[in-house]
């Protein structure tokens, strides 16, 4: 079962998340690091730059591969994952920029681009820890609703909901790219550790259905179920649907001192 933490704050499960790969990082300096984009795991990521700073940790041999990209926008817009990666992650935490990865997004050379990045990824060593967020529709990755839970890296075409929910960061929902390169459910499976963040009442149905919900391809993010290793960190109202909430709020004031994240 995913360890399903409740947190008091975004801040707070930021600050978790970060002590997490912060003592990844001191143990193993050259750690793979599995990267989201979007608004959820903006919170870690400034908490690892405080972290990194207070801690004093050499940050210079960390790895990092992205989940996802659009596919046909510029590497240049800034909202191609591309440019978010280096705004967010790159430049203030100051990783080295050649040893963080994004799914190449450009039209040519599309065909290959998700084989490329697998390969990479194995000869990498694996993912120790994924940074996840989740769709309202469930997606984890830019793995939509029905996607097979043997899926790698490829092409997708992304729910009208996920570019509805994605228009924010645009002009307008038409400029929202349709397709889109993510890393698969299989892939994201082999992530040595999954770190899941939700906040808000927007992703309670979504988690819940993620958690607790049937293992579906319908529900992308129930292959979570399938990992030995599973943090789940969220707020009171992403929380607010799951059943057995009492429960998980009981093993982790139980929770004994020698367990980590
Ligand atoms: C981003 C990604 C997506 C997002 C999800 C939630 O790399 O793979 O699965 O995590 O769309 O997005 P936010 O965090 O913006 O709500």
């Amino acid at each position: 079962m995913a360890e399903i933490v409740v947190v008091r704050d975004q801040d707070a499960a930021g600050e978790l998340a970060a002590g997490s790969i912060l003592d990844l990082i001191a143990a193993k300096p050259d750690a793979v690091l599995g990267l989201a984009t979007g608004s959820t795991p903006l919170v870690v990521y400034r908490a690892l730059e405080r972290g990194i700073r207070e801690r004093g940790i050499d940050v210079s041999h960390v790895r990092g591969y992205a989940l996802d990209e659009y596919v046909g926008l510029p590497a240049d817009h800034p909202e191609s994952y591309r440019a978010v990666i280096t705004r967010e992650v790159v430049e203030p935490l100051g990783l080295t920029p050649s040893l963080i990865h994004v799914p190449n997004g450009s039209l040519e050379g599309i065909e290959h681009a998700g084989a490329d990045y697998e390969k990479a990824i194995a000869q990498s060593g694996g993912v120790d820890v994924q940074l996840l967020g989740i769709g309202t529709d469930g997606h984890i990755g830019f793995n939509e609703p029905g996607s097979s839970f043997a899926s790698v890296t490829r092409v997708k075409t992304l729910t009208e909901q996920t570019r509805k929910d994605n228009a924010r960061f645009f002009a307008s929902e038409d400029d929202v790219p349709m397709h889109c390169i993510t890393q698969g459910l299989s892939t994201i499976l082999k992530a040595r550790h999954l770190l899941l963040l939700a906040f808000g009442e927007g992703k309670a149905e979504a988690l819940a259905g993620a958690v607790e919900g049937p293992v579906s391809a319908s529900n992308p993010g129930s292959a979570v179920q399938l990992h030995p290793h599973v943090t789940v960190l969220v707020d009171e109202a992403a929380a607010s649907r799951l059943r057995n909430l009492d429960y998980y709020r009981y093993a982790y004031a139980n929770k004994p001192a020698w367990q980590t994240l």
